[in-house]
């Protein structure tokens, strides 16, 4: 079995419950855990000084709260779309949304035109990504974003107890396999490596809960016509 389709059963099965776990799911993925989990991610709009014009994807967008917070604090014109795995995740994003679109699939092989997004962001995702599926995330995004896009991910991250890491690491895989956390350099450089010329720690905080390091990032492809700097640190002299 793949990691993905591992990854796929596990949040079906997690999503799809009923009881504490079912509704551990609607809590933690829903509006509530935008807030707590996601914290910062609820002033994107302002920080990213999105508008309506944006076309926002969100990978492993669970239960749809990130697509539909952003959609209309915008007043986007446009749906945004959200991607998962998870049928049963999916389902329950479109329960209660007439305005977006859920398209079941990979992050690594998205069923969307070249060029297509103005913001594609996926959280908490990359965990359950192997490296060879991570830098095919990262291309995929890559593709998607049109000219002048921007990307934002973000994860949990390691921290610098080992002690930690196992007990963190057991908090996180209460319902799915156990989590891959690499640290933000990582995640910068196989960025890179899958075509993104501009990629940086996006530090962004505070998050809430739980209480687990986080990483995030945020890279861009060019305007058209646009020629990076080699060299930004003459930028600063
Ligand atoms: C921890 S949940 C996070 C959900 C949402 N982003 C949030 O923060 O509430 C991870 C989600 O990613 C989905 N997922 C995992 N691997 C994926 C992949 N390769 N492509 C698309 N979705 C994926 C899972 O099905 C699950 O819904």
């Amino acid at each position: 079995m793949t990691s993905l389709q591992r990854a796929k059963g596990e949040y079906n099965t997690w999503f799809g419950s009923g009881g504490p776990k079912g509704l551990s799911a609607r809590l933690l993925f829903g509006p509530f855990g935008l807030w707590l989990a996601s914290t910062p991610l609820v002033r994107l709009p302002e920080e990213l000084h999105l508008d309506s014009t944006m076309v926002h994807l969100d990978i492993g967008c669970g239960a749809g709260a990130l697509v539909k917070h952003l959609n209309s604090r915008v007043g986007a014109t446009l749906p945004s779309v959200g991607v998962d795995l998870s049928h049963n995740a999916l389902r329950l994003a479109d329960s209660d949304d007439n305005t977006n679109r859920y398209v079941e699939a990979s992050g690594t092989n998205l069923p969307f035109a070249t060029n297509t997004f103005s913001l594609v962001t996926a959280g908490y995702v990359i965990k359950h990504l192997d490296d060879p599926d991570l830098l095919l995330l990262f291309s995929e995004i890559h593709r998607v974003l049109a000219p002048g896009g921007l990307m934002v991910v973000w994860e949990f991250g390691p921290s610098s107890s080992k002690l930690l890491n196992r007990w963190n690491s057991g908090v996180l895989s209460r319902y799915v396999s156990p989590p891959c956390l690499r640290p933000i350099n990582t995640l910068i450089d196989v960025a890179k490596n899958s075509g993104f010329e501009y990629v940086d720690n996006a530090r962004l905080r505070p998050f809430l809960l739980p209480p687990i390091p986080r990483v995030s990032m945020i890279g861009g492809k060019p305007p058209d016509g646009y020629v990076m700097p080699e060299n930004t640190s003459s930028l600063k002299n």
